[in-house]
């Protein structure tokens, strides 16, 4: 699965069209800004001011926190220019963020980082296995494989069914899985008739019972005529979790990485990860990569 990168980053301020509950942990920001809408690729991202801009075109009063917030693409609406993104409050920018009303203005960058293109993705079949807020970015992901004509399956781990950023909803697979036929899938997937199960630690009917990794070995029991492969995103040990099983079961597995960011676009290294090649920044040579690379810390 090899890596692009298209067109921008456009610095740019974008309109808040709307800001929702996204499930009872995350809000879901829509943003309307056509430049990026139109450009962006998953998993690619963008990142956000924490303030929005005053009449006059500055930034908000208070410059605390200075530096922007990355997010991950949700849903991509180019032909409306725009575009959703689901995130957690957990600390003071996030916090701000989730003060964003209709509206508001705010400063924007992006698209940022690399894209996986279809047209690099060997296998037929791709399992996107995320938990958290990794699982906005691989919705985008899972429509643009879709449309190509892949076949996306989605791999969801959370601790309780509450702590999903959607909710789930009764279906049937297309391709039953450790002898299950009807499982409760994520509501966003359902509704793009993607197939997605959903493991829960605190065990519920229609779930599957423990990490991410026990759906995701039922799946890679199985025989994929036209081959198959993973891309991981969600917090750091479920996708050192995934990484090591792919591994084990030699599949190809691409990593979403998350890092703590300053500008960006590459100038500062503060997103830098050990990698076998060395480091490398997060922002501009990822966020994707083979999960073979990762040196894991
Ligand atoms: C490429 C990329 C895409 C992202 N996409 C999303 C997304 O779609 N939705 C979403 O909710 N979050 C996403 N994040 C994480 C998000 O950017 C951080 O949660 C946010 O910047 C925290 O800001 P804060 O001021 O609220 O928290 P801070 O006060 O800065 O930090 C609060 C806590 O969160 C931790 N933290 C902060 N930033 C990160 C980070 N980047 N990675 C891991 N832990 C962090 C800190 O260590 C601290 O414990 C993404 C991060 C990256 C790098
Ligand atoms: S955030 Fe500055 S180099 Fe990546």
């Amino acid at each position: 699965m090899s890596k692009q990168k298209p067109a921008g980053p456009y610095e740019t301020v974008a309109t808040v069209i709307a800001q929702e509950p996204a499930g009872a942990v995350a809000y879901c920001l829509t943003l309307e800004c056509p430049e990026i809408a139109r450009s962006a690729r998953p998993p690619q991202f963008f990142t956000i001011s924490c303030h929005p801009l005053t009449g006059d075109g500055a930034d908000g009063i208070s410059l605390d926190p200075l530096l922007r917030r990355p997010l991950g693409f949700y849903r991509l609406r180019p032909e409306k220019g725009e575009f959703d993104a689901v995130y957690q409050v957990v600390g003071r920018g996030t916090k701000l963020l989730a003060t964003l009303k209709p509206g508001d203005r705010v400063r924007v960058l992006g698209p940022l980082g690399k894209y996986i293109s279809p047209k690099d993705v060997n296998s037929q079949t791709v399992l996107l296995a995320g938990g958290g807020v990794g699982l906005p970015p691989l919705y985008s992901l899972a429509e643009t494989l879709k449309d190509a004509g892949k076949e996306p399956i989605v791999i969801a781990g959370a601790r309780r069914r509450e702590t999903l950023i959607a909710p789930t909803v009764p279906r049937k697979l297309k391709r039953p899985v450790g002898g299950r036929r009807e499982v409760q899938s994520l509501e966003p997937f359902a509704r793009s008739d993607i197939d997605s199960v959903v493991a829960l630690e605190e065990p519920e009917d229609g779930f599957f019972e423990g990490r991410i990794t026990v759906p995701l070995k039922e799946y890679l029991e199985q025989d994929y005529e036209g081959g198959v492969e993973i891309v991981a995103c969600g917090p750091p040990p479920m996708v050192r979790a995934i990484a090591g099983l792919a591994g084990e079961k030699s599949v190809k597995c691409a990593a979403i990485m998350e890092s703590r960011m300053g500008c960006g676009i590459g100038a500062c290294q503060t997103c830098a990860i050990k990698t076998t090649s060395g480091y490398r920044r997060v922002c501009v040579e990822g966020p994707v990569f083979d999960s073979k690379e990762i040196v894991w810390e």
